[in-house]
């Protein structure tokens, strides 16, 4: 086992804070069964910490942060809290069920961000020794961040993490906070620090890159090459996170989009096949795609299926197998061919739809073509009770929508609609991404089906049980909204 606690020249730890910077992106509200599905993953992964949440944040991000402390098995399980002793004490409250528990503490330091607080620079030193040292005496790993550090006075910087370091933090995280920075000043920045700040040779530096101007990754291996020994990061910087985020991944993408290992030119396809290496640096089960294409249909047997899934990483008991058993001959009914992204799509869906959701839908049948209106003729369940309506639109999404409106009548609005085929094909299911926004809280929604009407109707109901869950959380404080 790693010791991350202690500082290790020769090597980058990976920090993971999808469920932590990553969630707090607009839209990517996650439910706690499927944040301890993450971090699970991630912990088997072997990523070294996982950031699992801010549990001052609410009652949920707290509960989270406690499971996942209690279930990990060899990352060190990291939560987040501002300067106070209330958010610090909350943090290790969750934290501290973990076997390897770190409490992650900050402030904003450049001169934007101690106005906030109305703070002179020796104040708020003080504020950073007390606060750090409080941190230390309840949990000895401890990371300290000075927010917006890029634009934060070097002298002043240099000041404030010597403090950090002698209240006791062990990991000195320089985030850019604002996606500023560019690769060269990046480096010279943690050069800096390491050269400047007495002790800065006992602890690891850790680089946090947010990626406004796409340099995100550059900034990162930039600070490492400089002597940052930590890199914080997100799971394809929360592109489609297991499915959860609901933010699909760019085709065109660095290493994870679908175009990463396709080949159209004849030249290319031509090495491809005499040598992989010719126009691939990396092969595609590095980066967990399946490498053999075994096609699944209506006449797989369960034994197949549970093979087969359990090569897409799903390991299933037998009653969950039961249950997408009947799912998958249903899909490979309707499609000739059931490829492995159509099963990680229906494994999405089941996750979904074992939540304890308020609304789902019960049946939908809608009349489209050449003659307008077209209708939605919908039954959806509400806390168990079945309701039903028909409702005309512009279209049959637009009558679909019409319908659930109707039937649970909301003020969100409808910020982004947007459809994706899984598999290729007329027979392709299709994913459809569906953003809600109400009073500032944002969520977003998914699902997939053979029927794109169906899939926009779950995808939006999904949108609304998450929407529901947001309602529940208490709205963090001005504090909170400043974090990036
Ligand atoms: O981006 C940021 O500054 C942060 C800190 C809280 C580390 O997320």
């Amino acid at each position: 086992m790693i010791d991350t606690s202690t500082p290790q020249k020769d090597r980058v730890l990976i920090f993971d804070t999808t469920l932590r910077d990553g969630e707090q992106s607009p839209g990517a509200t996650m439910s706690h069964s499927e944040k301890l599905e993450i971090a699970q993953l991630l912990d088997e992964m072997g990523v070294d910490i996982i950031e699992a949440g801010f549990p001052i944040a609410s009652e949920g991000d707290f509960e989270a942060v406690r499971d996942i402390a209690k279930g990990a098995r060899n990352a060190v399980i990291c939560g987040l809290s501002r300067a106070n002793t209330t958010d610090i004490d909350r943090c290790w409250e969750a934290v501290r069920h973990a076997a390897r528990p770190r409490i992650h503490t900050f402030i904003g330091t450049s001169p934007l961000h101690r106005d906030i607080p109305k703070l002179s620079k020796d104040a708020m030193a003080e504020v950073i020794h007390a606060t750090v040292s409080h941190a230390r005496n309840l949990c000895d790993n401890v990371q300290w961040s000075p927010m917006d550090a890029t634009r934060t006075e070097h002298d002043y910087l240099c000041r404030v993490v010597e403090i950090a370091i002698k209240a006791g933090a062990s990991t000195i995280n320089i985030p850019d906070t604002v996606g500023y920075t560019a690769p060269r000043e990046s480096a010279a920045l943690i050069a800096m620090l390491l050269e400047r700040v007495p002790g800065a040779d006992e602890v690891v530096f850790s680089t946090h890159c947010h990626n406004d101007l796409g340099m995100a990754t550059a900034n990162a291996l930039a600070a490492v090459e400089a002597g940052a020994r930590q890199i914080e990061c997100t799971i394809n910087g929360l592109g489609d996170v297991s499915g959860v985020s609901g933010f699909p991944v760019q085709y065109n993408k660095a290493i994870v989009g679908k175009n990463a290992f396709a080949h159209e030119s004849g030249i290319h396809q031509d090495g491809m096949l005499k040598n992989a290496e010719t126009f691939e640096i990396m092969r595609p089960e590095d980066i967990g795609l399946a490498s053999t294409s075994l096609v699944m249909g209506k006449h797989s047997g369960r034994a197949a299926l549970r093979a087969k899934l359990s090569e897409l990483g799903f390991e299933l008991g037998d009653n969950q197998l039961k249950d997408i058993f009947v799912r998958f001959k249903a899909l490979a009914d309707r499609k000739k061919e059931v490829y492995d992204d159509d099963l990680i799509a229906l494994m999405r869906d089941s996750t979904a739809a074992e939540q304890s959701d308020r609304l789902s839908i019960k049946f939908l049948r809608v009349i489209c073509g050449t003659e307008a209106p077209q209708s939605a003729d919908l039954t959806l369940t509400v806390d168990g009770v079945d309701h039903q309506t028909t409702a005309t639109g512009d279209g049959p999404v637009d009558a679909t929508f019409k319908a659930v409106r109707a039937l649970f009548p909301h003020e969100a609005r409808l910020d982004l609609y947007q459809v994706h085929a899984v598999t290729e094909g007329t027979d392709a299911q299709a994913t459809v991404s569906v953003r809600l926004e109400e009073d500032g809280r944002i969520v977003t929604g998914q699902s997939s089906d053979t029927d794109t009407v169906v899939a926009s109707a779950k995808a939006y109901v999904n949108a609304l049980n998450r929407l529901l869950i947001r309602r529940t959380k208490q709205a963090p404080d001005a504090g909170l909204r400043s974090v990036s």
